[in-house]
């Protein structure tokens, strides 16, 4: 059987990688690699680390692309692979433009495309922005589907989806993360001696502009107030995150300003921090099996289970609200053990094996 992945951005790489490597060792399959390069260094760093070359590669990243220009490239691009492999199924994870073209372009040429970390969902078509629509879109065009949680496989069956094609499997970045902890690298930046460390991420479309100041200006507010503290904030290359952070955020010794970690230092980071302040996706599930806790830089999230089980909390965008939710966690010991909860309601690392047994199973080897 001829099997295309598709990856175009980094977390879609660290949640493939697993996927790929597991098929590519089964001889029932021929595996091929599509890079649409939708990110391109953050893309090539995460497979230079596993290992893995591309087979084709569109390279349509640009400066500052708008998703118009972007979905036509890849719709285009993607089409022209599926014409000269005919694959007999298209595969590909989560809630990017790649990821909706991609199932697209598979549905066009009525190839069956199986979708990886099938059935989040916000409720809020706007929230996150594309990813919700994405996810929506792709999920109806899927032949099958993995789900990482029962949660998200309720809501595939609640739209309507037929249960027999559902597998849950659990989210395949805790067989990439259980992998890449082993190792003990160094994350590459040195802290004050006896701080605690908050790491922070944001990239989301919907935080651009207002929200992202107000998490810069509660950043500035929580390390006035706090002398032991101290932040380190990879920062996402989207040139509208970088404006925000490097326009309000000043380097000192306790407010790290770096670029975007390769992903076993970041492992290592999220080792190291007190606290996560994030608006990831990954993160807010990498997190918790680290036991570490997270506040979650939005009004909502689809990343339920963490939520449940009290190891992720939604501080939102508003600054107070933020120093509020931050605060909390700094002064009281008991509220941080609460949200320490050391096991992932996201999977066990076998998602990966899963896969591969459930595209036998359609194929029926
Ligand atoms: C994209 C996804 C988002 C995902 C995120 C993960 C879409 C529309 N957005 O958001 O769902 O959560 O990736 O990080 O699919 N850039 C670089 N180098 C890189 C990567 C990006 O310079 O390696 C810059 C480019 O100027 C690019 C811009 O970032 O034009 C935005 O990239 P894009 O993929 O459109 O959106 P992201 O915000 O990265
Ligand atoms: N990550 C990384 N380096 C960084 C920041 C994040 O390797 O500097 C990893 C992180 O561990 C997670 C993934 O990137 O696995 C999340 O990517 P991102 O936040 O860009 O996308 P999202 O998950 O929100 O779609």
């Amino acid at each position: 059987m001829k099997l295309l992945c598709v990856v175009g951005t980094r977390p879609e790489a660290i949640k493939m990688a697993p996927v790929i490597m597991a098929l590519r060792n089964d001889n029932a399959f021929e595996v091929r690699v599509l890079a649409t390069a939708q990110h391109r260094h953050l893309l090539d760093q995460v497979f230079s680390l596993f290992g893995i070359a591309y087979d084709y590669d569109l390279d349509v990243m640009t400066p500052n692309q708008t998703l118009p220009e972007l979905t036509a490239k890849l719709i285009t691009g993607i089409d022209s692979v599926l014409e000269s492999f005919n694959p007999d199924m298209v595969i590909a994870q989560g809630d990017t433009t790649t990821v909706f073209t991609a199932a697209l372009a598979a549905f066009y040429r009525k190839t069956p495309f199986a979708h990886v970390e099938a059935g989040l969902r916000s409720r809020d078509l706007y929230s996150p922005f594309p990813e919700e629509g994405n996810r929506i879109l792709a999920g109806h065009l899927a032949a099958l589907h993995f789900a990482p949680t029962t949660l998200a496989q309720d809501n595939l069956i609640r739209e309507g989806i037929d249960a027999c094609k559902i597998v849950m499997t659990g989210n395949t970045v805790i067989d990439a993360l259980l992998e890449t902890a082993k190792q003990d690298v160094e994350p590459g930046f040195t802290l004050p001696e006896n701080s605690r460390m908050i790491l922070v991420t944001s990239h989301r479309r919907e935080n651009f502009g207002e929200p992202l100041k107000n998490i810069c200006n509660a950043l500035r507010s929580i390390i006035a107030k706090y002398d032991d503290v101290c932040i380190v904030f990879p920062v996402h290359p989207n040139p509208h995150v970088r404006e925000t952070v490097y326009g309000i955020l000043a380097e000192n010794d306790r407010i790290k300003l770096i670029n975007p970690l390769g992903y076993e230092q970041f492992v290592s980071a999220m080792k190291q921090a007190h606290l996560i302040l994030t608006d990831s996706g990954g993160v807010q599930e990498e997190a918790p099996a680290l036991g570490k806790p997270v506040l979650v830089l939005r009004q909502e999230t689809e990343r339920t289970a963490a939520l449940a089980v009290g190891a992720t909390r939604l501080a939102g965008t508003d600054e107070q609200d933020i120093i509020d939710h931050v605060s909390t966690l700094l002064d009281n010991p008991n509220e941080y053990r609460k949200m320490v909860i050391g096991t992932s309601p996201y999977g066990d690392g076998q998602a990966s094996m899963k896969i591969v047994r459930a595209v036998k199973d359609f194929f029926h080897l």
